[in-house]
């Protein structure tokens, strides 16, 4: 008996180990944390799939169900039974903006005519899941609105599978107009020289695109003072730039995850998966991605030569299916803030952008940054050698990673020092 329950207990935990065991790059500091982080996500993803298999729920509705429950689970933990009131002093209301659902976060009051800092955050999550309400935003944001005595507001942009593009963008869009707007900065005492827009990978992207927007709309007079993007997502024509091809397999975000966050959004059919990880979608025969908007996401000239090591890049001949003039979306701006043309983005705001080497998107980020850079926009630009995607929202126990906490505090320090 006793030898039986010896060898059950030693299958299990070489089963579970099994499970949690995903190879990581040298790179990676604190690797077995990140195992237990991928799993995770691994988990809730195939109880996803199953669910949907038994026709129980959408997918993306049972994924959040899941993420809702680890989050709670790691609130529980750490005690914090009352997450809207994580610093106290900062006053937090959910309201709407525009119609568009809000967290607001109000540093404690200053002195009579004394103008505060302003924010615009947009949670990231694939453009299908997250909130600003979720633990590790909820606190970043009050962190922000308290260290350095801003009004910030985290967008609750709707989501797929309920939308697609261009809504998420158009939800975020008004509520950046609705907060820019003399009378909301006076309501809330903003300094309207000083007002920030910001987010992370899928919010990183709907921050570009609406500084892109409201900076090039001639009927809003208050502009985004500064941008501050962390990994976004910027371009879906090249899904074989040398950080996508690397980070292929990489933990909490593969290629195959991106490229099917990126189809959803768009409205396009999740069964071009293998066909646009082969960049058939940008082919160069008959294609309306010309030769001007291709050198806008062209890595062989926007990257340094670090980053290009060997790779070699993926260009199709020709393709049959004509999938750009399909979807569209492909070649929007408003979806694709790097294929903005110079002209656009020397309107843009000065910018921070945060990359990671262990990320499908940090290509993205370095291609854009050297791009605002040539168009004359003032970038600060910080790259974390050991940083993976996704590490800013892990900096407390029980998944606290040094990487994140330094990426976090190395952002709020840039927003006090450039707000
Ligand atoms: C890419 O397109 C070509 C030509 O239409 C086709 O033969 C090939 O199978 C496609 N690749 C993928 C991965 O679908």
């Amino acid at each position: 008996m006793k030898m039986k329950a010896v060898v059950v207990t030693v299958l299990l935990a070489a089963a579970l180990s099994y499970y949690i065991y995903t190879p990581l790059p040298d790179g990676i500091q604190e690797p077995f944390k990140l195992m237990v982080v991928d799993a995770s996500f691994r988990t809730a993803i195939n109880l996803a799939a199953l669910k949907y298999w038994l026709g129980l729920d959408h997918y993306i509705t049972s994924f959040r169900q899941t993420l809702e429950g680890f989050d709670s689970t790691i609130s529980a933990l750490l005690g914090s039974t009352s997450p809207a009131g994580v610093v106290p002093g900062v006053k937090v209301s959910d309201i709407t903006f525009a119609g568009v659902p809000v967290r607001v976060y109000e540093p404690p009051a200053g002195g009579e005519g004394h103008l505060r800092r302003g924010l615009m955050y947009f949670h990231g999550g694939g453009w299908a899941f997250g909130s600003g309400k979720m633990g590790a935003y909820n606190k970043m944001t009050q962190m922000i609105s308290d260290e350095l005595n801003t009004v910030v507001v985290s967008v609750e942009y709707r989501l797929f599978p309920e939308v697609h593009f261009p809504e998420p963008f158009l939800d975020c869009l008004s509520a950046a107009k609705h907060f820019l707007s003399p009378e909301v900065l006076a309501k809330y005492s903003i300094d309207p020289e000083r007002v920030a827009v910001s987010g992370d990978s899928a919010g990183g992207n709907l921050a570009a695109a609406v500084a892109q927007e409201i900076s090039t709309d001639d009927s809003v007079s208050v502009k985004f003072s500064v941008q501050a993007l962390i990994y976004p997502a910027l371009q879906a024509l090249d899904f074989n730039t040398p950080s996508y091809v690397q980070n292929d397999n990489m933990a909490i975000l593969p290629r195959r995850v991106m490229v099917q966050f990126w189809l959803q959004y768009l409205g396009a059919d999740i069964s071009l998966q293998p066909q646009v990880i082969a960049n058939n979608h940008s082919a160069l025969q008959h294609s309306p991605l010309t030769p001007e908007l291709r050198s806008r996401l062209d890595w062989t000239s926007l990257l340094a030569q670090r980053f290009k090591k060997s790779f070699k890049p993926v260009v199709v001949e020709r393709e049959s299916q004509g999938l750009l003039k399909k979807v569209p979306a492909f070649l929007d701006v408003r979806s694709a803030p790097l294929l903005a043309g110079a002209e656009v983005l020397a309107k843009c705001p000065r910018a921070y952008i945060l990359t990671c080497e262990y990320d499908v998107l940090r290509d993205d980020g370095l291609m854009y940054a050297r791009r605002l850079q040539d168009a004359g926009v003032s970038v600060s630009s910080d790259y974390y050698e050991n940083g993976f995607h996704g590490c800013l929202s892990f900096t407390s126990w029980p998944l606290g990673f040094d990487v994140g906490k330094r990426a976090l505090r190395g952002y709020i320090n840039w927003l006090q020092e450039n707000l």
